[in-house]
C-alpha cells in the first residue's frame, strides 16, 4: 500500500450565495488595517458603498481620512483602554455594526523549536488571540442584529495543515483565535454569524484578488450559515 501523502490535500470547495451584502446600508468594523489585507479591505467596502470604520495603532494613518464614508480611530488590541474607548466611541456615534472583521496579527514569528521564547509565544498569545476577546468585549454592543463576524485567521493555525516546523509561537497563537471564535459562534448562535477566513499567502495570491475573495465568503455568511473556515478562493479548510 502507498504510504499517506505529505502535503496540501485537494480541498472542497464551497458555493457562496449573497446572504449579507455589503452595500450602502452596511457599517463595516474592521480592526488592523494599517496595512495589507486589514487595508484592502478598507478600500474593497469603501468601494462597495458602506460605511467603514478602520481601526489603526496610532501611527501615520495610510488611509485616504477624507474618503467619504470612512471613520478612522486608533486602537491598539493589545491595549484593553484603547479597546475601550473604540467601544465608546462606536457607542457615542451610534453605530450598529453589520460586519465585523479583525484583520490585526503580529506576523514576523518564524522561530522552530530551539528559536521560540517565551516572550514571542506570549506576545503572539495577547496580540493575535487576547486581542480578539477585549475586542469582542468592548464592541458587541454596537453590532447590529444578526450581524457577520469575520475571523482572519491563518492555515498555518490548522494541526493537520502543518507540513513544516517553523513559526511555532504564529501557529499555536492562531490556533487559539480559531478556538476563540468558535466559541463566540457558539455561544451566540442564532444571533450572529461567525467565521473564520484563510486570506492564502499574500504575494504568491494577488492582494486584491484575495481580499475580493474573504468579502465573497463574508457576504455569504449569515446566522443559518454553520461556523467554518473558509480560504480566498472558497475552499474550505478543517481547523483542526
Ligand atoms: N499575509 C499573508 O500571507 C497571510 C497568510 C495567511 C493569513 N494571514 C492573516 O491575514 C491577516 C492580515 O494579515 P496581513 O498580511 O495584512 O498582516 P500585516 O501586513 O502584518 O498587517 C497586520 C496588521 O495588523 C495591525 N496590528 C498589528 N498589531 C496590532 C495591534 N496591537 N493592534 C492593532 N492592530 C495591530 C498592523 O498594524 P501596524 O502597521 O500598526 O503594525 C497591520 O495593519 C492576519 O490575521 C494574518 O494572520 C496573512
Amino acid at each position: 500500500m502507498a504510504p499517506p501523502q505529505k502535503g496540501p490535500p485537494v480541498l472542497a470547495t464551497e458555493q457562496q450565495p449573497v446572504r449579507a451584502p455589503i452595500n450602502s446600508s452596511s457599517t463595516v468594523l474592521i480592526v488592523g488595517t494599517h496595512r495589507d489585507v486589514g487595508r484592502e479591505l478598507v478600500r474593497q467596502c469603501l468601494a462597495k458603498g458602506a460605511r467603514v470604520i478602520a481601526t489603526e495603532r496610532p501611527s501615520d494613518s495610510l488611509l485616504d481620512s477624507s474618503a467619504c464614508n470612512l471613520r478612522i480611530v486608533k486602537a491598539d488590541v493589545t491595549d484593553v483602554n484603547s479597546i475601550k474607548r473604540l467601544g465608546l466611541v462606536l457607542q457615542s456615534e451610534e453605530a450598529s455594526v453589520t460586519h465585523l472583521v479583525f484583520s490585526a496579527v503580529l506576523t514576523k514569528t518564524g522561530g522552530n523549536l530551539s528559536a521560540t521564547s517565551p516572550e514571542e509565544m506570549q506576545t503572539c498569545y495577547l496580540r493575535n488571540a487576547i486581542g480578539f476577546v477585549i475586542v469582542m468585549q468592548n464592541v458587541i454592543q454596537c453590532l447590529a442584529l444578526q450581524a457577520v463576524i469575520a475571523v482572519i485567521g491563518t492555515r498555518m493555525g490548522s494541526v493537520s495543515q502543518n507540513w513544516y516546523s517553523e513559526a511555532y509561537a504564529y501557529r499555536a497563537s492562531k490556533i487559539a483565535l480559531h478556538m476563540f471564535a468558535k466559541c463566540v459562534a457558539v455561544e451566540y448562535e442564532g444571533k450572529y454569524g461567525v467565521l473564520l477566513l484563510n486570506p492564502g499567502r499574500i504575494g504568491t495570491v494577488p492582494l486584491q484578488a484575495s481580499v475580493n475573495g474573504l468579502l465573497k465568503a463574508i457576504e455569504s455568511t449569515n446566522i443559518d450559515t454553520e461556523f467554518r473556515f473558509v480560504q480566498y478562493n472558497a475552499e474550505i479548510i478543517p481547523y483542526w
